[in-house]
Order: structure tokens, then C-alpha cells, then sequence
């Protein structure tokens, strides 16, 4: 057995999970370390060539109404690899593009396969969209979630330090985007302390942060949001950024480029770090923005592992999600 497994058995418990995956504050901190579990197991039997076809037979929906290079390859490929299909809904190439309503698309679609992946702007849409479908819903991002990456981002984690609890994770760049809420919402549930330094104006949902607060505490861990990123990086055991420009944000682009420099994750500021750091990006990155070549490209940085690690998350996610039971 994988040792990462073995440290993992302990912690897990069987319990029924939500229909959708929408946020990682919807699921409980077993929850998510079964997933994570799944994962290594289901990871552990690709690398040895052992067949997995849990979901054979079934179908997923993938719509995306944004760009993606690692979630779309990432969901067809495992739902292949799973023994299922996968079909790319390109939201120009639908009716939803046309003015179809998101409810009417979720009905219909409903009726012809087994789960949908949706990427959107407005996480109400994607609610809506779960409201009105009958089958497992799994948020591929929004404007405000990416919580299919952040599990990939704990597996990644847990690959690399070997445990969860009690690492700080710092994240410096834009606090207001997908990847801070559900990186907040994910270490919060594994207790994980989470330090987040972003420009004045730029700081994370406000609810978002008071819920994985309070969730936090629970394990005696901290989240601190500050404008001070040598202060944040204190000590970091995980440091994380992303964009300072999500998509859909384009026509702020050149103000954010002005606004986020003194957050650039460089050299100079990761001197602050543990000395044996990580550094995670979901990608894509811009180098030279919110991160330089060095650090990107340089031995602390597991970033390919982190894109790796999509498929695995996500076909654990499949998994607990279309298979059955
Ligand atoms: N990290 C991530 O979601 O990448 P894509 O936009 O390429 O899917
Ligand atoms: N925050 C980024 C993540 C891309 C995977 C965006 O939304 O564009």
C-alpha cells in the first residue's frame, strides 16, 4: 500500500456524499480526505497499469462557456480511462449560446447522460443549472469556485509533505478569485492554517472567508488575510498564486498588472518561506508577472505534479459521484 494511503485509512469514515459538486465547503473534512484517498488509490492502480473501469458505461457532459486546456483533457481522458465518455459542449456550439435557458439546457441534458461538468462565469448560473438537473452536477469553475483543482492541490500536497494538518499554506496575488475561496474553503476543512496577502480591494468574499474561518478554528488552525506578503509568507510550508487577470476580467487587466506588483511571487519574497517549500500554480501562468521563471520553473515548484494530479482527483470525484455506490 501507497503510504500515503496508510496515513490516510485512519482519518476516513463512509458516509453518503452530496449529489454535486459545487463548493468544498459542501463536503465534510472525511469527505474530502476519502476523496483524496480514492485518488491515491485509483492513481496507484493507473501507474501500475491495473484497469479501472468503475464507470463503464457512463456518460459526462463537459460544458464550458470559458477556456480550459487541464480540466477539459482531464475529465475526458479519466472519464475514458474509468471506462466511461465524455462529451465537450462548447457553450458557442449549443443552444445555451443562443438564449436557450440554463434550466431548459439542465432538463434536457438530464434526461441523455449520467453527470455534467459545467465552466462558467456566475456561480449562481451553475446553481441554477443543479437546481434544475436530476443528475450529479460538478463545478468545472466559476467566478468564484475551482474547487475540482483545489482537491488536486491537496493531493499534491499530501504527495509532497506527506500529511496535511498543521501545514501553512500562504497565497499571494488577487484574493477576490476562484482559487483563494477554494483553496480557503479546502485547507480550512484539513487543517491546514491559511495566510492570503493581496492588495487593498482585491481581498477575498467576505462570507466565503468567515465561513472557512469558523471552520478553521475547529481544528485550532488560523486564516489571515493581510496586505503584507513578507508577513504572509512567514514560515509558509505551501505558497500558492495565480493570475492577477481570471477569465472574464480582461478590460481590468492593464490596472491589475499596476495594482499586483509589489505581489509578485520572486526570489526575494520566498527567502520567507520554510526553506523547504512548495510552490503551487494552477496554471496557466504568466512568467514575469505574478511569478517569476525561477521560481516557476526552479526545484521548489510542483506545479506539473499539481496539473497531473487533476486526473486523479477528478476521476476519484467520478467516481464517488456517478458510480454506484
Ligand atoms: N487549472 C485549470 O483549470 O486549467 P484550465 O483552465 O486549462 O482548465
Ligand atoms: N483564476 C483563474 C484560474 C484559471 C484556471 C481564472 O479564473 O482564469
Amino acid at each position: 500500500m501507497n503510504s500515503h494511503l496508510k496515513v490516510l485509512k485512519s482519518e476516513v469514515n463512509t458516509q453518503r456524499l452530496p449529489r454535486d459538486f459545487l463548493t468544498l465547503s459542501d463536503f465534510s473534512s472525511s469527505d474530502i480526505m476519502n476523496l483524496l484517498t480514492e485518488a491515491l488509490a485509483i492513481k496507484d492502480m493507473q501507474k501500475k497499469g491495473i484497469p479501472h473501469p468503475f464507470l463503464k458505461g457512463k456518460v459526462l457532459g463537459m460544458i464550458f462557456e470559458k477556456s480550459s486546456t487541464r480540466t477539459r483533457v482531464s475529465f475526458e481522458v479519466g472519464m475514458l480511462q474509468l471506462g466511461g465518455h465524455a462529451i465537450f459542449l462548447s457553450s458557442k456550439d449549443i443552444q445555451l449560446g443562443r438564449g436557450e435557458t440554463v434550466a431548459d439546457t439542465a432538463k434536457v441534458l438530464s434526461r441523455y447522460v449520467d453527470g455534467i461538468m459545467v465552466r462558467t462565469y456566475g456561480h449562481d448560473q451553475l446553481e441554477e443549472f443543479a437546481e434544475n438537473a436530476t443528475i450529479p452536477v460538478i463545478n468545472g469553475l466559476t467566478d468564484l469556485h475551482h474547487p475540482t483543482q483545489v482537491l488536486a492541490d491537496l493531493l499534491t500536497i499530501l504527495e509532497h509533505k506527506g500529511e496535511l494538518k498543521g501545514l501553512k499554506m500562504c497565497y499571494i496575488g488577487d484574493g477576490n478569485n476562484n482559487m483563494t475561496h477554494s483553496l480557503m474553503e479546502g485547507a480550512s476543512k484539513v487543517g491546514m492554517h491559511v495566510s492570503v496577502a493581496c492588495p487593498k480591494g482585491y481581498e477575498p468574499n467576505s462570507l466565503i472567508t468567515a465561513k472557512a474561518t469558523e471552520v478553521a478554528n475547529l481544528s485550532g488552525c488560523t486564516i489571515t488575510v493581510t496586505h503584507d506578503p513578507f508577513d504572509a509568507i512567514q514560515d509558509a510550508d505551501v505558497v500558492v498564486t495565480d493570475v492577477w487577470a481570471s477569465m472574464g476580467m480582461e478590460e481590468e487587466a492593464e490596472r491589475r498588472l499596476k495594482d499586483f506588483v509589489p505581489y509578485q511571487v520572486n526570489s526575494e519574497l520566498c527567502q520567507h518561506a520554510k526553506s523547504d517549500f512548495i510552490f503551487l500554480h494552477c496554471l496557466p501562468a504568466h512568467r514575469g508577472e505574478e511569478v517569476t521563471a525561477d521560481i516557476l520553473d526552479g526545484p521548489h515548484s510542483v506545479v506539473f505534479d499539481e496539473a497531473e494530479n487533476r486526473l486523479h482527483a477528478q476521476k476519484a470525484i467520478l467516481k464517488a459521484l456517478l458510480g454506484n455506490g
